[in-house]
């Protein structure tokens, strides 16, 4: 975890974030400032409304109400061109989405060729340079079905990065990996966090955010609950929300004890086996 300096400028900035789906209201009012280089996880359990504001920072969900700017440009100014801010930010998703028929240097080059309008060397340079960042240098001429899902993962990094963003959203990136593999992935994302990366991660791992993040979101219910330094936040939450959340991810057999009795003490059916 490295210190950032105070004043920096914020990369991303959420204000007064609201988001429902028909009725449902999901994201209920997010304030969040991201400074450039930082990394912060967010946790929280699931239907908060995690994946919705990390789609709502790139506008792969219209917010409802509020404000979202990424590197001083407003998302949500509907006279912004949406094309180029998104290009500024990478999206690394649970399932990778890599192209089946493509090899994994097709599957890099093709978007900075399509969307970047970069020559075919110059694609094909870039995409060597982040394989090789991501230690899948040998891996160029493979098609995705003969790779790990965390080598599939770490390509899907590198395809990212070969855009050349500016910000990196993760949404559970580990979730879909076999424990074995995870920790590849997130070597890789401890390195884009040490080499100044600004990044926002919706991640169950806490032993990486709390190596790795420079804060921890916790939400909950569609707000932000508590927002502090991993030490504080996991390691010494301020609500009950958190604690249960955390009780829960560390020891879920406890937290099924817990809500047991809770459910005895609330009256509810006693549980007959
Ligand atoms: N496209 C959609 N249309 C309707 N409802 C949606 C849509 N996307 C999300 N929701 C609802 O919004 C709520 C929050 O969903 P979201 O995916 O943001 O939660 P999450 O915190 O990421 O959960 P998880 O940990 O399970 O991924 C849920 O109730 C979900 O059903
Ligand atoms: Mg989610």
């Amino acid at each position: 975890m490295s210190e950032k300096s105070p004043g920096a400028r914020p990369e991303i900035q959420v204000k007064g974030l609201h988001k429902s789906f028909g009725d449902n209201e999901v994201l209920k009012g997010i304030d969040l400032e991201i400074g450039q280089g930082e990394v912060v996880c967010v946790i929280g359990p699931s239907g908060s409304g995690k994946s919705t504001l990390l789609r709502c920072v790139n506008l792969l969900e219209d917010p409802t109400k509020g404000q979202v700017f990424v590197g001083g440009t407003e998302l949500t100014d509907p006279d912004v061109d949406i094309d180029a801010v998104r290009r500024r930010i990478g999206m690394v998703f649970q399932q990778f989405n890599l192209f089946p028929h493509l090899t994994v240097t097709e599957n890099l080059t093709l978007p900075q060729r399509r969307v970047l309008r970069r020559g075919k060397a110059q694609a094909a340079g870039v995409a060597a340079e982040n394989l090789r960042r991501v230690g899948l240098a040998e891996k160029a001429d493979a098609y995705p079905s003969s790779l790990s899902g965390g080598q599939q993962q770490r390509v899907a990094i590198a395809r990212a990065l070969s855009m050349g963003p500016e910000v990196m959203l993760f949404d559970e990136p580990t979730s879909a990996l076999d424990p074995e593999l995870v920790g590849d992935v997130l070597a890789v994302m401890r390195m884009l966090a040490n080499e100044g990366m600004t990044m926002m991660v919706v991640t169950h791992e806490m032993t990486f955010a709390r190596e790795v993040a420079d804060r921890v979101v916790f939400m909950d219910g569609g707000v932000i609950v508590e927002d502090g330094t991993p030490e504080q936040v996991i390691g010494n939450p301020r609500h009950e929300r958190t604690r249960h959340f955390l009780s829960r991810l560390l020891d879920p057999a406890m937290a099924d004890v817990e809500e047991e009795t809770s459910d005895q003490v609330g009256g509810g059916e006693p549980k007959s086996d």
